[in-house]
């Protein structure tokens, strides 16, 4: 896969829950995105709930459960593979897909709206060297 960039594998957002990353649109303003296990597959979302933008990965990993990834801020559910929601605040909005393809467990960007710029959240790639958690962490229930 020679255009398109190499962002982690299958196994790990698995074993995680979720993985956070930084993109850059065509303007190379960043935004947050999130893989996140869809059956035996991974799906793309940017990082942000249609309702009020709250980031549904705030650093520590996506609360996900039964396969629903759900919005800290009013708890909202989003259907992890199809992106959609059927309950609460945000009911009938859509999460905003980007675009990533497996092959052989690795998983690459192929989003021609956006390019990669960094693992973790926007604010990451300023505070390397300090004590932020993991993007690889998650919060189980
Ligand atoms: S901000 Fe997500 S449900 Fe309100």
């Amino acid at each position: 896969m020679a255009d398109a960039t190499r962002l982690t594998t299958v196994d790990t957002v698995t074993e995680a829950g979720s993985w956070l990353f930084t993109v850059r649109d065509a303007y190379g303003e960043p935004d947050e995105a999130i893989l996140v296990p869809c059956d035996d597959d991974v799906e793309a979302w940017i990082n942000r709930c249609p309702h009020e933008a709250q980031r549904l990965d705030v650093g520590r990993g996506a609360a996900i459960r039964d396969g629903e990834i759900i919005c800290p801020r009013h708890g909202s559910t989003f259907d992890s593979c199809a992106g959609t929601c059927d309950n609460g605040e945000a009911e009938g909005t859509r999460l905003v897909p980007v675009d990533v393809t497996v092959e052989d467990d690795e998983i690459y960007l192929t989003d021609r709206a956006v390019t990669f710029d960094h693992e973790g959240g926007i604010e990451a790639s300023e505070d390397d060297d300090d004590d932020v958690p993991s993007s690889t962490s998650h919060i189980g229930f």
